[in-house]
């Protein structure tokens, strides 16, 4: 049965009043957003915003404070549910890979520890390195890769096991222009072929290009959710860049922040 409209325009992850403190500090302030399914969602803020708190929560690596989460619709608990946590693929801020192996290795060694075995995991390991662009480097040593090909092998790695819901936590960070442009393709053409995102970025200008919808994050609150013309609009600035709303919400330059 193919889904019908209503159930595609559903959020696929719905998060409620989620709220993380590390011993004093509140990281995560109260955000409440739903992303839709097939849509690439940005969270754009600066550094010690609470990016990676949030994703954090939601891929099941702590336990939010207060708040709840939804997936399609039913309870979902990533901390405490291994099938849970199976929905979500995390691509890390940190590389994640194992120098000493060969990229169709890392891949391998990844794709078992996600329970795939025979055909389907050969299948997903030749679907990851033409996704990465490294089919002609599938056996070489990653340690002999750019900055920007370990990039790239990571968001493989992350995508291995076609997740419902991939996250990508600032994964342009110290990236060429090449391989960024690269990652970009790479997250439209999984876009393209209906999956979820949910992308950090502290650089406005990526999230004004790539993203289907942005939530502005500061301080662990969120300002403002909406496309990128919506959020000037809401900021009472239409027409404006992402740089000029996020001045007027938090009278500080994103740049400076
Ligand atoms: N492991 C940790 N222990 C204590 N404080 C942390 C830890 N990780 C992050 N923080 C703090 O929580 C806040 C949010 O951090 P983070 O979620 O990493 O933000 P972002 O990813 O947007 O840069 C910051 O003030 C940061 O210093
Ligand atoms: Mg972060």
């Amino acid at each position: 049965m193919s889904p019908t409209d209503a159930q595609r325009a559903a959020p696929l992850l719905e998060i409620e009043s989620l709220r993380y403190r590390y011993g004093q500090r509140l990281a995560v302030d109260g955000a409440t957003f739903a992303i839709a399914r097939g849509e690439l969602f940005g969270l754009l803020g600066p550094n010690g915003a609470g990016k990676s708190t949030t994703l954090r929560c939601i891929a099941g690596l702590i336990e939010p404070d207060a708040g709840s989460m939804r997936f399609a619709g039913a309870p979902f608990t990533p901390a405490t549910s291994g099938a849970d946590r199976a929905r979500i693929g995390a691509v890390p801020q940190e590389i994640a890979l194992y120098g000493e192996l060969t990229a169709r290795e890392n891949l391998d060694f990844f794709g078992e520890l996600h329970g795939l075995s025979g055909a389907p995991l050969a299948a997903a390991i030749d679907a990851g390195l033409a996704l990465a662009g490294l089919a002609d480097r599938a056996n070489d040593r990653v340690k002999s890769f750019s900055g920007g090909m370990k990039r790239r092998l990571n968001l493989a790695v992350g995508n291995l096991h076609a997740p419902e819901l991939l996250l990508l936590d600032e994964p342009t960070a110290g990236v060429d222009p090449q391989s960024r442009n690269h990652l970009f393709e790479s997250l439209l053409a999984l876009r393209a072929a209906g999956r979820t995102l949910l992308y950090t970025t502290h650089y406005m200008e990526e999230a004004q290009r790539l993203c289907d919808r942005i939530a502005i994050i500061d301080a662990g609150k969120l300002l403002a959710i909406g496309t990128a013309s919506e959020l000037a609009a809401q900021a009472g600035l239409p027409g404006a860049d992402l740089e000029a709303v996020f001045l007027r919400l938090t009278g500080r330059s994103l740049r400076d922040a």
